[in-house]
């Protein structure tokens, strides 16, 4: 991992300082690197040990980079890792330009794997992590948005980038296509939790361990699946609240939505279907050889649903 940040450093280089100042102010806050990390520990559970793992590594971290620079000034988020966003502190214009920026360099360092399979499963993540995006954007304020419609949100814009990562571990590792389709299938599965975790954090999560703003997913009329089950198993009087709450979108009657969340029993319903799919990514697993490297990608998918942050 401390390659893969000094490979990141390296390749932020440019003559602009304004790309610089910002690239360096969200990748130096930190950031958890899961999705490096995915990678890395697929080709080590493989027994991949070439160079080009760092950089294929480097280039999923980017991509997130730019999606969250992007994504940010669309769900106008002002706190991220800990600190004002880059919209926040630099104007969204100098945001959206320097996600351009990385999303650019990471297609550059692509290249440089000399693969045209690896193009393809990054060209496509990107395109459809995008959709994903779009999706969301048109599902705003839609309480009648169900379960599936979200799945399909969440797929999209989060679980694709883990299932490339992991997928392109197999790629680097030579595997076999049924090794190969069990990594994606990991990485689908893996994502599909860490979102609804996510979503479930937006109303049961402290800001100051997340380091971003709880509320934001209602504020901008989200409907997840925390509030998704809570419409369905409130009384007709909280389904309504909920409703209007996401159809508002106003952070007014937040904390009573999170009351609802709370008493309906949503949470838990969440929480059981991040469950699920974190079984779904450890029966992948079993197309894995034994080792240590394998041993973290399943502690990753058990631990994944108690984080915090
Ligand atoms: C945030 O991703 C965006 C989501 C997909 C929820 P992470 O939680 O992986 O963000 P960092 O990189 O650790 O800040
Ligand atoms: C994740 O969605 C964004 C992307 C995967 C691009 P969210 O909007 O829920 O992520 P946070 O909560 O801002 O990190
Ligand atoms: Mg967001
Ligand atoms: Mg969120």
């Amino acid at each position: 991992m401390r390659e893969v940040d000094r490979v990141i450093a390296e390749r932020l280089s440019t003559s602009v300082p304004l790309i610089g100042q910002i690239s360096h102010y969200i990748i130096a806050a930190g950031g958890k690197r899961l999705r490096p990390a995915l990678l890395l520990l697929v080709c080590g559970a493989l027994g991949y040990e070439g160079a080009q793992r760092f950089n294929l590594a480097a280039v999923v971290e980017l991509i997130h980079t730019a999606t969250l620079l992007h994504d940010d000034v669309v769900d106008e988020s002002t706190l991220r890792r800990g600190r004002a966003t880059a919209n926040e502190s630099f104007g969204n214009p100098a945001s959206v330009l320097v996600g351009d920026f990385l999303h650019t360099r990471s297609f550059q360092m692509m290249v440089e794997a000399g693969s045209m399979r690896i193009m393809e499963i990054l060209s496509a993540a990107t395109n459809v992590i995008a959709e994903g995006e779009v999706m969301q954007l048109i599902n705003m304020h839609d309480a009648s948005l169900d379960e599936e419609g979200y799945l399909r949100v969440i797929r999209s814009k989060t679980a694709k980038l883990f299932e490339a990562s992991a997928q392109l571990g197999a790629i680097l590792a030579n595997s076999n296509p049924t090794v190969e389709a069990a990594c994606a299938t990991y990485g689908q599965a893996l994502g599909t939790a860490f979102q609804i975790i996510d979503d479930v954090l937006d109303y049961a999560g402290n800001s100051a361990e997340m380091g971003k703003n709880i509320g934001d997913d209602l504020r901008e009329g989200k409907a997840t699946l925390p509030l998704i089950a809570a419409m369905q198993r409130g009384t007709p009087a909280q389904a309504a609240i909920v409703r209007e709450a996401i159809e508002q979108g106003s952070t007014e009657s937040l904390d009573t939505v999170v009351t609802i969340v709370k008493e309906t029993g949503a949470l838990q319903v969440a929480r059981a279907a991040a469950a699920a799919e974190a079984e779904r990514a450890i029966a992948a697993l079993q197309h894995l050889p034994t080792n240590p490297h394998a041993a973290s990608l399943l502690q990753l998918a058990a631990q994944l649903l108690d984080r915090r942050h």
